[in-house]
């Protein structure tokens, strides 16, 4: 368990508190559709306004290439101030000077402000410390309670941490404790479900999974990668066939290592990616040429329920099919009831992070039937590989100018 400072070490009453809060939630047409990530942030903010602090808010959202208003956290404000029991909250149109600076220099104790996404900066994710010097004068504290983006080393992350006294927020405080007393000694088997779209994300991360777990289930759009890789034809399915080397280095590894890889042997399809397609189910290497994989069928869920009977901890990350369009939210929603289900019953313990995985456990309804939910995808699995983050390194005290 790292040593840091938390929010009751310091002293913040008046003073100008720096929160980095990840508030990069999901939005599906222009609304959004899950707010985990902002009501677990509200905890820290909401402590310390009472403490009265000037609460100045910081956050991401997407992967912005300089400044673009499809990706403002303006529409975040209502979600926000409704998160904090309906407190006013300001928004300042950049992060820094000299839009910030008027709008956390106008702020009473026990007021919050939200500024505009530190990418539009591209600074922010290059670390830049004169960046990180125009953020620290917005504040006289700086507080990390971002845990999901501590595995990134940008500015309002890792340089801004070692400019300013600095201490944990709530939620990166439980997310360290959750998952540290459930990571560090796991009891085995341990099974790793990986899903979701982003396998260029997790390619890397995969190779150093299969020396940690001792089984991989791999579902989602990252699965057609590695049946491509298999030699199985994917149709217009998502599929990053460049990676298909990377995709046989992971399955080459797990051999060496002993971790069995389950794959997908049935799968969904559709011509279209749409509520209401019509659907078929067919083997891996069925696929016709025109339509395309959405989701793993029944053979290959009861594969994964076996496997999870077999396994005393579950490390979840991502969807295994695209469930926010009804009916590839099938095998997501069956596995998650399992789980659930099994971890009511004291059987397994399982640990699920990643935005879009959180959702879909809140549409399942067995979120709180889980051992621990992080709010975290990528650091969540940086995690599982026992890396250090840059986060959560940054916050070691005593480290501050
Ligand atoms: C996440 O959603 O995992 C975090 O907010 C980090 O986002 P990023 O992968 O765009 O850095």
């Amino acid at each position: 368990m790292p040593r840091f400072h938390t929010i009751d070490d310091v002293d913040v009453a008046g003073k100008r508190v720096l929160v980095r809060a990840d508030l990069n939630v999901p939005v599906k047409n222009g609304k959004v559709a899950d707010a985990t990530r902002i009501e677990r942030a509200a905890l820290t903010i909401e402590a310390l306004a009472a403490k009265g602090a000037k609460v100045v808010v910081m956050s991401h959202f997407g992967r912005p290439k300089g400044r673009d208003p499809s990706q403002s956290l303006r529409p975040l404000v209502g979600p926000l101030s409704r998160a904090i029991g309906g407190k006013e909250v300001q928004f300042a149109s950049d992060c820094i000077a000299p839009a910030a600076k008027a709008v956390v220099d106008a702020l009473k104790p026990g007021e919050v402000a939200l500024l505009e996404n530190l990418r539009f900066h591209p600074e922010e994710e290059k670390n830049d410390p004169g960046f990180a010097r125009q953020l620290a004068e917005l504040g006289d504290v700086y507080v990390d309670d971002a845990f999901s983006a501590a595995h990134r080393a940008h500015a309002s992350i890792e340089a801004l941490a070692h400019l300013l006294p600095n201490a944990a927020g709530k939620l990166m405080q439980a997310e360290l404790l959750a998952l540290g007393a459930a990571l560090e000694h796991p009891q085995r088997p341990v099974m790793a479900l990986v899903g979701g779209a982003k396998v260029s994300t997790k390619l890397d991360l995969l190779k150093f999974i299969v020396g940690k777990v001792d089984r991989l289930a791999i579902g989602g759009a990252m699965a057609n990668t590695f049946l491509f890789a298999q030699g199985h034809g994917v149709g217009r399915s998502m599929c990053e066939k460049e990676l298909a080397a990377g995709a046989r280095e992971v399955l080459s590894n797990a051999e060496k290592q002993g971790c069995r890889v389950i794959l997908p042997d049935d799968v969904v399809i559709a011509d279209k990616l749409e509520a209401g397609a019509t659907t078929s189910i067919v083997g891996v290497d069925a696929v016709p040429g025109n339509t395309m994989i959405l989701d793993i069928g029944p053979r290959s869920v009861a594969r994964l329920e076996a496997a999870l009977l077999e396994c005393k901890t579950l490390v979840w990350n991502g969807p295994v099919g695209a469930f926010e369009t009804p009916p590839f939210e099938r095998a997501t929603l069956a596995l998650a009831n399992k789980v659930a289900e099994l971890t009511t019953a004291g059987k397994l313990l399982s640990v699920a992070g990643g935005g879009d995985t959180v959702a879909a456990l809140a549409a399942a309804g067995v979120a709180d039937r889980f051992s621990y939910v992080s709010t975290a995808g990528g650091a969540f699995l940086e995690w599982l590989e026992g890396r250090a983050l840059p986060g959560v390194v940054a916050l070691a005290p005593d480290d501050h100018a």
